[in-house]
This record gives C-alpha cells, structure tokens and sequence, in this order.
C-alpha cells in the first residue's frame, strides 16, 4: 500500500493537470451542439486508461458512446464495477461564472469548471488510484470494470440496453461509485438512499400566435396565467403536494432513521445563508434533512412565456412551458407518480387553453442495507484516507442506473461520495475540491483489498 499512496502523492500535481484537460472538454450531454465535444470527452478518458494500464473500448449507443476500461481479467477474483459519467449539465447561465465553465480554473484548494466534481474529477481519483497499482507493480486484489457512461445528466436512456447485451463480461461483484456528497473534508461518508425521479414538460397552448395585448388582452386567457394558475394548485402552504395519490406509496421514516438524520450537524439560519435565502421552506412536519433527502417533491425546473428579450413586448403569448422533475422515495414507481400527476393537471386545466404534457425520464429510488460487509470495507477505507469516521446517509440526487445494476447485473452499488456541498454541482461555478481528490484517490487505492476480503467470504 505504501507503494501505491507514494505514487499518487508523487504524481498528484500531473494528476490535477490532467483533470484540467477533461474538464475543458465541454461534454453536455442535453445540447446537440456539443455532439463531437462528447465524443472527444470519451475517447480523452479511453486514452487516459489506457495509458494507465488498463483495456479500454469506447462502444457506441444509440445515444453517447459507453467507455469500458478493464483491468487484465483473471481468474477467481472479486470483480468490481467503478461507475462514472463524463457528460456534464449544462452550464447556463454563464454570466453568473466568475470564469468560463470550460476554462478550468484553479484558486486555492479548488479546480472550478462544470463537470469538476460532477462528476469526472470524482471518477478520475478511482482511475488514477487503479493506475497506482498498475505502475508500481502492486498486486490488485480484485479485477476493475470502468464504465463512464455519456448520459447520466439526461437520464441514462441507452445505458440499461447496453448492460442487457454486455451481461457477460459485466460479471460484477458489486458496483463502486463516487458520485455523491459528503458533508465536508473532515466528515466523509457512505451515501445508502437516493431518491427517484421522474420528468415532464407542460405546455399550455393560448392563441394560435402572440396576439396584442391591448387589442385582445382580457377577451381570452393567457396561457402563462393559466399555467401558474395551474401550478399553483399542486402544492399547498404548508409545503404538501395536493395531487392526489402522490403520496400513496411513500414509506414513511422510521424514528430510527430519523434519530440517525437529526445527527447531523445542522443550523438552519447558516444553512438559509448558505442557499441565498430569507428563510427555509418545505414539508411541514419534517425537518430540513428530511425534507431534501426522504420526501418526494414536485420541482418547477425550467417556466418559459412570452418575450424574454430587452425591454418589453405587450401581448398575450400563444403558450407557456415548464420543466418539471418530481424526486421520489422508497417505495414510488416513477410511472405510478406519473400517470397521477398527468391526471391531476389535465382535470384541472381550465377549457379556455389547452394542455400538452410531454413525458421525460424517470428512475426508481435507491436503497441498500446501510450495515453490509461492503459498505464496513468503504468505511474502513475512509477512515483510512480522510482520517475520520464516516457518517451514512440518505441523499436526495438521483443516479437511475443504479436500479438497473440490480435489476440487470444482479448486485449493489456502493456509494462513496467526494462532492462538497459548496461545490456548486449544477450551478455556476462548480467546483472540486482539491483535498477531496487527492482524499477521494487514497480512498480508492485502501478500498480495494477491503472490498476484495469483504467479498472473497462470498466466492
Ligand atoms: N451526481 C448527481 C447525483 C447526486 C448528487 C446524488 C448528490 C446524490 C448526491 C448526478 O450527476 C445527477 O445530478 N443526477 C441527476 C439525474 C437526473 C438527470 C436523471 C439528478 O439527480 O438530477
Ligand atoms: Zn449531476
């Protein structure tokens, strides 16, 4: 282990070079514009795992091209999947960037560009630590499967396609991935719950073109009114949504679970300040961890009508759009939520416009068995490289396939976040968090005999 630790501490200053390359690549997986920067992203990361030691192929979907990287198979050994994805969100509004998203930045102990840590910095320690048993001749206790998928942001639509055919050689013991949060450098911690999601965009259909407000304003509806009138019904002022049966297959907290969220360090003013808010709202009834982390939400994500450019435009605008993504919790079907929320809206949609609902993504929600021999070997590993105890948790972002590595491949994911919250994943300024890189690598160099002994018991 000295070895492997001595040669990520040597390289680590080409380490954070080299995750300035990735992060300059802007791979946004939802705008077509950025098809070839995709594929460059891909084959960047192929190229990375090669020269580190590993087999990789870059296999086209009907979507973004799947990077594979593999450790040489051998027999008789646990066999582990590292997950990751190398699509980013997009990284509007670009004002709001105090340097271009794309033109990685390092000020103090942080590297700022979409995507640092959500989520290639964060798949990258796991390469780097694998390329430090590799070079130093160090005997891997396990077989490694990279798998860094291009479609992660918009949902993983072709990634449990791709599992179904690659079954074979996808003979995982169990998946690794760091894609989620820890509390700060000095808490790390084991992610076992994330919700589900599932997506719509609404459309409210006016006229049949933008008419002058003054000439025809108040004969008709306006589609924008209509549609925040519409909105404006599905959650009440104590934070509860009114759709009915949206809750219906909710699994309520248990009190342990809840005494095990109300440890967590928690102070509500400091955690408004920190959001750019006067004060918190949610769920009456449940505390703000609860409320983010093990409660469904309804989401208005993106609200769209009528002109938008300098200074202003008088018309009724012909319709009105929003984006909206509901979270889930154990046990919601996303289709069942779904089929509930198209429901409710349609039967409330006034006869004066009309009403188009385009469906989007979805996914289950996620939880494992917060006390299994994988989850004690990530813990030992953390100890090890963060030098505290770890704290489990349950984290409200979502991860789709995870439900496919189950429902496909037949195994758990283990979650080993590396993100800060003040890493401003999906905002401006995104950021990685230097300590956690080079923590998140150590992390993954100590993970892999625990996770190998956890496991042998099993073979
Ligand atoms: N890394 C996040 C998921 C995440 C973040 C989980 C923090 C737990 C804690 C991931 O990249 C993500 O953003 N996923 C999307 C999925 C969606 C587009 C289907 C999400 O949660 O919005
Ligand atoms: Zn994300």
């Amino acid at each position: 282990m000295e070895k492997v630790l001595g040669y990520l501490r040597e390289n680590q200053e080409r380490f954070v070079r080299e995750l300035i390359d990735y992060v300059a690549i802007p791979s946004v997986s939802a705008q077509e514009q950025h098809r070839a920067d995709m594929k460059r992203a891909a084959e960047w990361i192929a190229g990375e795992a090669k020269s580190a030691g590993l087999e990789p192929e870059i296999v086209p979907t009907k979507g973004h091209p799947v990077v594979l990287a593999r450790t040489p198979r051998r027999k008789g050994r646990p066999h582990f999947m590292v997950y990751g994805h190398y699509d980013v969100q997009p990284a509007e509004p670009f004002d709001l960037w105090k340097s271009p998203p794309f033109e990685p930045r390092l000020e103090g102990k942080f590297l700022y560009g979409r995507g640092s840590s959500d989520n290639k910095g964060q798949h990258f320690a796991h390469l780097r630590a694998i390329e430090a048993y590799l070079k130093t001749g160090t005997e891997l206790p396990c077989d490694i499967t990279m798998l860094i998928e291009g479609e992660e942001e918009v949902g993983s639509k072709n990634l449990g396609d791709f599992l179904k055919k690659s079954r074979k050689s996808l003979d995982v013991d169990a998946v690794v991935i760091s894609d989620t949060g820890i509390p700060s450098v000095k808490q790390p911690a084991v992610t076992y719950s994330l919700r589900g999601i599932v997506a719509f965009e609404i459309i409210v259909h006016g006229p049949s073109r933008d008419l002058h407000s003054g000439l025809f304003g108040g004969s008709l509806n306006n589609p924008a009114m209509a549609l925040c009138q519409i909105l404006a019904q599905v959650r009440d002022k104590n934070g509860k949504i009114t759709i009915p049966g949206f809750y219906d297959d909710v699994q309520p907290l248990s009190s342990a679970e809840r005494k095990e969220i109300a440890k967590l360090k928690f102070d509500a003013k400091s955690y408004a300040k920190f959001l750019g808010v006067p004060e918190l709202f949610g769920e009456k009834g449940f505390t703000a961890n609860e409320q983010r982390s093990a409660r469904p939400t309804f989401e208005i994500n993106g609200l769209t009508s009528g002109y938008q450019g300098e200074g202003g435009k008088t018309i009724v605008p012909a319709w009105a759009r929003a984006k909206i993504t509901c979270r889930l919790v154990a046990n919601q079907k996303p289709e069942k939520v779904r089929a509930a929320v198209i429901s409710f809206l349609k039967k409330i949609c006034p006869p004066n416009v009309r009403m188009e609902i385009k469906s989007g993504h979805g996914g289950d929600p996620y939880m494992v068995q917060p006390n299994s021999a994988a989850v004690e070997a990530a813990r030992t590993a953390l100890k090890n490289s963060f030098k505290a105890d770890p704290v489990l948790l349950r984290e409200g972002g979502s991860i789709p396939i995870v439900n496919d590595f189950k429902r496909i491949l037949g195994v758990e994911t283990l979650m080993i976040g590396l993100a800060l919250p003040e890493d401003n994943a999906h905002s401006p300024n995104e950021r990685f968090s230097l300590e956690c890189f080079e923590k998140g690598m150590a992390m993954s160099a100590y993970l892999w005999p625990e996770l190998s002994a956890a496991f042998a018991v099993r073979r």
